[in-house]
């Protein structure tokens, strides 16, 4: 039977659904759709198939990616949801990061993935688009894209891998990676230890399994209301059947997003961010986050610039840490979704939360709590605490902007700091310049460094080391740990993994790089100190004079360097060139939508 398609006399709304929108321009529209529809069907499609809603789903599997390893099963049940709602599911790839397979981080590489969202978002006829992901970079570079493109999405996360063992003891990725291999700096693990942890601290695919960046972008997504609050969708284990189910349902809302016209710019308001922040901070979530955060927020037409790194902290100081999960706790990411997961999490937080906020489902957060309730069972407790009871009493994640070294705002994950004497400290700064300035130096034996000293590591900012690396974390020098020393002050302008802990303080902004910073003056056997209380963090004893005076130096000895920035080729060039600051996201200014450089 011939297509009405085809009929010249009749013209073809560019508005409908499916394969007749976004056409590309062959001139004819007709004659575009004709060749679009001669392309697909070489893969089997029916005249059906293509009359239906399409459904777009985000591939982003890879044989570099474990944390992306269920993405094939994943993408079917998303295919049955989509098929029995009415829908047409198709797949489609676009990159993938993971952690270690991402030189020189998968940070530099995150507004890149956005950018492949974002276009492959436009460029296709899709009605609505499931965005599956889970690893620490793929949620934040999905969302960013998704509201600039700005169609209909829903999120699917992989979930979260289970836990292996050592001589009995569970563990898991990746604050179990970190304090062992400290134990083996240190030398109380051996090497058949360190080896045999090896093999069993990711015992099977999923995203790692404590409260890192991966498990903390999930929750934020239900908090946003991007992922469905009635389901587990933030803690269902990847390698779960619940996790199919919950993709399954993804499907069918992927389908009934496209008839309510839901997109994330219409979804998403402040007071859906303020949720998530909330959250946030109440699951004592990773320092990476925040830095998403703003990217994120700074998409938005509408609300970039009225989120700050401010509001983080002020919401921090009414927000309980409840959740006793590594690392600030005990415990792992199916512990959290056996006690009831973000749907507990969600109606112990009610009293912080904007219930009016709208989700996924249409319905507000309020409605979907009301509809879905929640009987702790026995053991809830122990996981997530009451607001009254709480693990730590408030501003888990501290955002230091006081004093003269991080004007632009500095972050401290309070909670996890290890020595909590050191959250009000001053001592020595012993600076390392670079990561490979670090590596050559800290375990010398001759390193003039005590336990009161504080690490300062620089120019591992976003410019200074494009892409800012998780190096923030700098390791006790062997002859303290030897010692038993297990934390010190540390500073840097870098991340550090959100499954880590210590007294660290991260973002340092602006980046030592930055001709304008004080961070790139310090120099050894300066006072630093931090007061986390007061927010404050800065140098004693070097005046406005001293930094004037340090400033020239560097600048006679530095001309010319930074206005050489991004004079290299290709994307290294051009994150150099257009990275904006952390405080501001470390987006590109081009793709923020209100930024200083939007
Ligand atoms: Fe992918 Fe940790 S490495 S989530
Ligand atoms: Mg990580």
């Amino acid at each position: 039977t011939p297509t009405p398609d085809y009929d010249l006399s009749k013209p073809i709304d560019p508005n409908s659904v499916g394969l007749r929108q976004k056409l590309a321009s062959y001139g004819d529209p007709h004659f575009s759709l004709f060749m679009r529809k001669l392309f697909i069907k070489a893969l089997g499609y029916s005249e059906d198939a293509l009359s239906r809603p399409i459904v777009g789903i985000v591939n982003t599997y890879s044989s570099f990616n474990p944390c992306h390893a269920n993405i094939a099963q994943l993408i079917d049940a998303v295919k049955r949801g989509v098929q029995l709602s009415g829908g047409l599911a198709i797949d489609f790839p676009t990159i993938s990061l993971h952690e270690s397979f991402a030189s020189p981080t998968s940070m530099y590489l995150r507004n890149l993935m956005s950018m492949d969202t974002e276009e492959m978002i436009q460029a296709q006829p899709v009605d609505s688009v499931v965005l599956i992901g889970g690893c620490d970079k793929t949620v934040p570079a999905q969302l960013m894209g998704a509201i600039s493109a700005n169609k209909p999405i829903i999120h699917l996360v992989t979930g979260p891998m289970m836990q292996g063992s050592f001589q009995g003891v569970r563990i898991g990725a990746c604050t179990d990676c970190r304090n062992n291999w400290a134990k083996f700096r240190a030398g109380t693990l051996d090497i058949e230890d360190i080896s045999s942890l090896n093999e069993e601290l990711a015992p099977t695919s999923g995203t790692c399994g404590v409260m890192g960046t991966a498990s903390t972008m999930a929750c934020i997504l239900v908090a946003l209301g991007l992922m469905p609050i009635s389901l587990p969708s933030a803690t269902a284990p990847a390698v779960s059947s619940a996790r199919l189910r919950i993709a399954e349902s993804t499907g069918t809302i992927a389908v009934s997003l496209i008839k309510n016209k839901l997109t994330p710019q219409s979804l998403l308001t402040k007071e859906s961010f303020l949720n998530a922040i909330t959250v946030l901070q109440a699951i004592g979530g990773s320092t990476n986050a925040i830095i998403h955060l703003m990217a994120i927020i700074n998409r938005h037409p509408i609300l970039a610039g009225t989120i700050t790194l401010k509001t983080i902290d002020e919401i921090g100081r009414k927000t309980p840490l409840i959740l006793d999960l590594k690392p600030s706790g005990q415990n792992y990411m199916t512990d959290f979704h056996n006690a009831g997961g973000m749907l507990a999490l969600l109606h112990t937080l009610k009293p912080l939360l904007h219930i009016s906020a709208l989700t996924i489902t249409g319905k507000t957060l309020g409605q979907e709590l009301e509809a879905t309730p929640f009987r702790p069972f026995p053991f809830t407790s122990n996981i997530i605490h009451s607001l009254s009871s709480p693990l730590y009493p408030s501003s888990s994640l501290v955002i230091l902007s006081e004093g003269n070294i991080a004007p632009g705002g500095a972050v401290i994950k309070a909670s996890a700091s290890k020595y909590r004497h050191l959250l009000k400290h001053t001592g020595k700064a012993v600076i390392f310049n670079s990561s490979a300035d670090l590596a050559q130096r800290i375990d010398s034996p001759t390193l003039d460094v005590d336990a009161n000293s504080v690490l300062i590591l620089r120019n591992i900012g976003l410019v200074g080391n494009p892409g800012m690396p998780e190096a923030g974390l700098i390791p006790i020098p062997r002859k303290l740990a030897e010692q038993g020393i297990e934390d010190m002050l540390r500073i840097s302008d870098g991340r550090m993994s959100g499954t880590a802990g210590g007294t660290i303080v991260l973002h340092v902004s602006p980046e030592g790089a930055d001709p304008g910073s004080v961070l790139g003056l310090l120099r050894d056997g300066d006072l630093v100190g931090v007061d986390v209380e007061k927010r404050w963090l800065g140098v004693l004893g070097v005046g406005e004079e001293e930094i004037k005076r340090r400033r020239e130096e560097r600048r006679e000895v530095e001309e010319g360097n930074w206005v050489r920035r991004g004079g290299e080729r290709g994307y290294r060039g051009l994150y150099m060139r257009e990275v904006n600051s952390a405080e501001e996201g470390g987006d590109f200014g081009f793709l923020s939508a209100g930024g200083p450089r939007g």
